[in-house]
């Protein structure tokens, strides 16, 4: 499947061109200890290559349909690979990557000038730290009075369209992420107990996550009460409290593939009146909006029917007041539902691809994986409403592929509806 991508890349730069695509640098976390490693997303999209310094290039010669694929990387080092680990080496490279050529990457300075010199374009992501590297071969070539290439051209266009269409064995791997992240939320709903640390719980999904072969593919968000109102929540330090609801946002990353599902229910087991009532509401919405999740319709149908929803429910619980249609307009719905309602989906998790084409929203197309996430969200601390559903934070979260026919929502394996949640709930 890499080979494919690189293959229908290489057609898409035309004749004479070359790519240079670089994998992410490892992160420092702290004296001597590191981030655990995750490559560059678009990188790991063409190669599948998992290890840190490594360059890809594909160069194509006088027709598209011919090109060559070099990977540079780390060499194989005995004492390196006691410490840190195997290395695929040069070797690896070609026979377990299929690259064309390898070549360490040390050498990249000095082997990348017979490639470029006679190329019409060079395709890297502008604004990278490439920039200043290949304005360096640039003049290098020109020094040698050889013919340096004239374009260089944004690369990420190609690759994030490329990646926005999800083929039958991306939907696998993603649904397998969805699987396991199924399991962590009803694990969540089933182990929680009042009086718990929200880290706790948190521990609960990333054992699944782990069990699983899977890691956490963002920082897991579980938020009780009025934290649940914070939308990027991540300190996770509180106790969870009896008559609270919960929100965990939380998926898992399996074989660099996103699940992306939200979650919220009570501490207790039960919803009081108040909770239920919101909650009722955003279910609604999100019910709606994944309705909506069509090929042909415009990727802002979802956001404006949960918006219409979420905006009536509000004005017949006294929390909005006015004409329905011009609380829309006039955005007065933003006192409680300040995000959109989703986002595309895959290898990232707020994955590439463009939203809007030429200014306008565009539509959605069988293969493509959207989130599906309203909430409302009523600040502790909003004395424009009845004290009751002040610190009430709810997020319904699913992940949706779009197909020719009904939408398929790959995070189905976790209740949703509040019967079934109060029945999971009380075992
Ligand atoms: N978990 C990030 C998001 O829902 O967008
Ligand atoms: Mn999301
Ligand atoms: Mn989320």
């Amino acid at each position: 499947m890499f080979t494919e991508r690189r293959t229908r890349l290489a057609t898409q730069m035309g004749a004479n061109s070359i790519a240079i695509i670089q994998t992410s640098p490892v992160a420092y976390r702290n004296n001597d200890a590191d981030y655990k490693y995750r490559a560059d997303s678009s990188f790991y999209y063409l190669t599948g290559f998992p290890e840190p310094e490594a360059v890809a290039v594909i160069e194509t010669f006088d027709s598209p349909d011919e090109y060559t694929y070099t990977l540079f990387c780390r060499e194989r080092d005995r004492d390196m690979e006691i410490w840190n680990g195997y290395r695929a080496g040069i070797d690896g490279a070609i026979e377990d990557f299929d690259a064309d050529e390898a070549c360490a990457i040390e050498l990249l300075d000095e082997e990348i000038i017979d490639k470029l010199i006679n190329k019409e374009k060079v395709y890297y992501r502008i604004g990278s730290s490439l920039d200043t590297r290949i304005s360096q071969w640039i003049k290098t070539i020109q020094s040698q009075r050889q013919q340096a290439p004239e374009q260089l051209v944004q690369l990420n266009p190609l690759i994030d369209e490329m990646r926005l269409i999800k083929s039958s064995q991306e939907i696998e791997l993603m649904q397998k992420a969805a699987d396991i992240s199924c399991e962590a939320h009803t694990r969540a709903m089933q182990t929680i107990q009042p009086n718990m640390m929200e880290y706790a719980l948190e521990a609960e999904i990333n054992y699944i996550f782990a069990k699983n072969g899977g890691v956490p593919a963002y920082s897991s968000i579980v938020g009780g009460g009025k934290n649940g109102c914070i939308l990027h929540y991540v300190e996770n330090n509180q106790p969870l409290q009896s008559g609270d609801l919960v929100l965990i946002d939380a998926g898992c990353e399996y074989e660099f593939y996103a699940a992306d599902i939200t979650r919220t229910f009570p501490v207790n087991g039960k919803f009081s009146p108040e909770q239920r009532a919101l909650y009722e509401v955003v279910l609604k919405a999100q019910y709606a909006a994944i309705d909506a999740v069509r090929a042909g319709n415009s990727y802002y149908e979802p956001h404006h029917i949960a918006v219409k929803i979420l905006t009536q429910g509000l004005v017949d619980l006294g929390l909005l007041s006015g004409d329905v249609d011009k609380l829309i307009v006039e955005e007065a719905y933003r006192q409680f539902y300040m995000h959109g309602t989703g986002h595309w989906l895959g290898i990232d998790v707020h994955d590439v691809g463009a939203y809007k084409i030429k200014g306008q929203a565009r539509p959605l197309q069988a293969g493509m994986v959207v989130t599906i996430e309203p909430g409302l969200y009523i600040a502790p601390d909003d004395d424009t409403v009845e004290e009751k559903w002040r610190g009430i934070g709810i997020r319904i979260e699913d992940d949706v592929l779009v197909t020719e026919k009904e939408p398929h929502v790959l995070t189905a394996n976790v209740v949703k509806d509040i019967d079934a949640i109060e029945q999971l709930m009380a075992g």
